[in-house]
Order: C-alpha cells, then structure tokens, then sequence
C-alpha cells in the first residue's frame, strides 16, 4: 500500500527534520519506533520548550508579584512577558486582556461560572429568559459548562446541530439567534470528528445579534493563526500542551469589555487589592481572574512554543498537516468498510474513522502493538457522535513533526488490523 500513496505527495520541511527537536519521539514502543498520532489529545514538547521552562525553575523561581526580592521581581518579569507573548500569538490588542488558566477546561469554566454567578449584589451577566446557543460539535468542556449555566441562570440551551455530514451551516444559527441570545459558544475545529466549522463567519453572525461569543480553540491553536482583532469574539479559550507546550496550562484571552462581565471562579490571594474582615476590594484585570500561585513555569513553556510556533509559521504548518490528512483520508477511504469523518474538510489536524464491525478498542489495542498512538472512543464529545449516528470512533491526530512515512504506517497498521479482527 506504501508507494500508491506517497509517490503524488510533495516533499515538506516539516516532519522529520523537526523530530531531533522532540526528544521523547525517539523511543520504541513494543519494540516498533514510536508513532505518535494522539496530538489532539496532547502534543509533545521541542527542546526549546523543555529549555525555556527548565531555564526559569533554575534561575528565576520564585513567587510573583508579592515580593520586593530580586528573584520575585524577576520572575514576575517572566510572567508578565510570557502574557505579552502569548498575547501577540493571538493578536490581542489593547482592547485585549489575557488570562492563564489551567487549560481550555478552566478557561471555558471561568467563562460559563463567571457570566452566570453576580458578585457582590451585581447582577449576573445570564439570566431567566435569556438564551444560550452552543454548537453541536463541540467538546464536552464547552457543552457541559454551558448546560449548567442554562440550569443555574434559568436561561435556555440551544444546539446549533450540524448536517448529516457534520457540517455547521449558517442559515441555521440565522435562525435559532434572537433578541434573547446572550452567548454563542463554538469550536474552532471538532476534536472527535475532525470537522472545521466556518467560525469565523459564524461568530460574526452571532455577534451582529448582539450575542457574547465564545470560541473554543484548543484544537486550531497549534496550526491557524486566530487573530483577536480580527476575528468577532469576546473570549477564546486554548491550551499550552496541545500547541507543543506544557500540560496544566492555558489561557482565556478576552475582550476587556467582556472580561469586565465575568465574576472570579478562584477567590483569594493575589486576586484582591485590600481586604478586612467584612470583604474585599478586587484587583483588576488580568489579577482579579488569577486567584492563588499561578503556574509560572507553565506560562514561560506556553511561551515559548507559541515562539516555537511563529517560527515555524501557522501557513507552513497547515499546509503539511493538510497534506498528511489528506494522504491519510484517502488511504483510509481506500480500505473496505472503513468511513471517515469530516473527510472533506482540509484545514484540520483530526482523522476520525469508523470500521463497520470492529471496535475502536481493539483497532487503538492493535495499532499499540505496532508502536502506533492513536485514541479510540468518544472523545469527549458523546452528543455528536451519537447524533451523527457512528458512536465511538478511531481518532489519529497530527502535528508538525509527523511524516507521510508515519501516515502509511497507520494505513497498513489499521489494514492489519481490521484483517485480524473481521
Ligand atoms: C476542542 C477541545 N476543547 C476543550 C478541550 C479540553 O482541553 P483541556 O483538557 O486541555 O482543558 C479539548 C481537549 O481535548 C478539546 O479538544
């Protein structure tokens, strides 16, 4: 199967010359060469990263802010400039403020609990009559939150479904906004089918209703270029280890204005400007959403890859993972009784395939055997797999340091496969 695949594909600068800067890709599992294609899961970390972080802890850590010492000045230096850095990754402006999180999850909560929860007598941003419209292809941190803060506030939930094809369409969020619409939440691509909804036409639709709107994009982060200031949205969430950096770290980038309107999930120290025994004066942004020790070596490792990243450059980078996903969806498409998800769109780094009459399990059981990391299940994201009718599935998910050799490993791997288990 290998060269009817390869032969037609161009040569790119990505893949193997970049895998001597990822350390942990240099390993045999089961006694195969590790190929690792669960990057939608967690991507793996370039030297420059592991360098940067283990450059702070062993010259700068301390805590931030509190201190008059020079190591706490220092690493308070290193934080505020891992802010700015990401900040530029995503072209915030002034009009911008950036928050770090432990991840999209956090972020997304902090977004979800602080709209729906009044501090202090003020009145919460969601209310009764209000509604709530989430897309029907996302992850289960951006429906979840979304579904509690519809109960909590006494507001409705709408799904925006896709097609038969798991596709968004926009005459159908035409129609489900109103004058009612406080918040439009959706993804910027769908970690369990692949599928890359035109959000940025979505969230310009919404926003003309007048709706918050809330783009999840942990899964478009490591490859397209978002950009804040162009892009209509209020708040964009992301995570540090699915863009080559650490795990446990993220950030909610925000529209001030928007960020105004959030009440703290974490309430405490570094949070607030004065405090007495009756209550409190909060600090301003970006501190008032950052209660307690924040993950500083995880900002400085976020930073550096989103610096890894620019390098690179997000043009350069898409088009190698389209063309690995493009030579993987064909391929797939070429075994009998194997569907693949989203199969038509490009600009994605996700392969989600269904094999009539074999579990997912035992494909991931099998492909492991041969060194190959794939993830096999829901994903996260039960609704729309069961909506589109295919249940759990077989997901490979690619990153920049991915080859086209790689991509017919999976395909002669998933062959073998469905050959033992049919
Ligand atoms: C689209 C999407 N949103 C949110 C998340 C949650 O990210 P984290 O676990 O880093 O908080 C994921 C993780 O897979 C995801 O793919």
């Amino acid at each position: 199967m290998g060269d009817m695949h390869t032969t037609a594909l161009s040569p790119t600068p990505l893949g193997s010359p970049l895998r001597a800067q990822f350390p942990i890709l240099a390993q045999r599992i089961n006694g195969q060469p590790l190929v690792y294609l669960d990057n939608a899961a967690t991507t793996q970390m370039p030297l420059v990263v592991l360098d940067a972080m283990r450059q702070f802890e062993t010259t700068a850590r301390a805590n931030i802010h509190r201190g008059v010492h020079t190591l706490s000045q220092r690493a308070t230096d290193v934080f505020e400039n891992a802010r700015e850095t990401v900040k530029r990754f995503v072209g915030a402006t002034q009009a911008h403020e950036l928050v770090f999180t432990s991840g999209t999850t956090e972020a997304l909560n902090l977004v979800t609990q602080g709209l729906v929860h009044g501090l202090d007598g003020r009145t919460a941003a969601i209310g009764p009559g209000d509604e709530i419209i989430v897309s029907g292809l996302e992850h289960h941190a951006n429906l979840v939150p979304w579904q509690q803060a519809a109960k909590r506030s006494g507001a409705t939930l709408r799904i925006l479904l896709p097609n038969a094809h798991g596709q968004l369409q926009a005459d159908d969020l035409a129609r489900l906004l109103s004058q009612r619409t406080r918040v439009f939440a959706l993804t910027a691509c769908a970690n369990a089918s692949g599928e890359r909804p035109p959000f940025e036409a979505l969230l310009a639709l919404a926003h003309a209703a007048g709706a918050i709107t809330v783009l999840d994009a942990a899964q478009a982060v490591a490859h397209s270029a978002l950009h804040m200031d162009t892009l209509a949205c209020d708040f964009m969430a992301f995570s540090a280890h699915k863009m080559y950096g650490p795990m446990g770290m993220g950030a909610l980038v925000g529209r001030r204005t928007a960020l105004e309107l959030l009440t703290p999930l974490r309430l405490g120290g570094d949070m607030v400007q004065s405090v007495n025994y009756q209550g409190a004066v909060f600090a301003e942004l970006p501190a008032r959403l950052e209660g307690g020790t924040p993950n500083v070596s995880g900002a400085v490792g976020m930073a550096a890859a989103a610096g890894f990243i620019t390098s690179i450059g997000q043009h350069a980078i898409e088009s190698h993972l389209a063309d690995l996903r493009q030579h993987a969806v064909r391929g797939l498409q070429h075994i009998d009784g194997v569907t693949v998800l989203s199969a038509q769109t490009r600009m994605s780094a996700v392969i989600s395939f269904v094999v009539q009459g074999v579990h997912p399990h035992d494909i991931g059981t099998l492909l492991d055997a041969r060194g190959i990391a794939v993830r096999s299940g829901y994903h996260c994201a039960q609704p729309l797999l069961d909506y589109l009718g295919t249940g759990p599935t077989t997901r490979a998910s690619l990153a920049i340091y991915n080859t086209h050799h790689e991509v017919e490993q999976l395909l002669c791997g998933v062959a073998h496969a469905i050959g033992v288990l049919r």
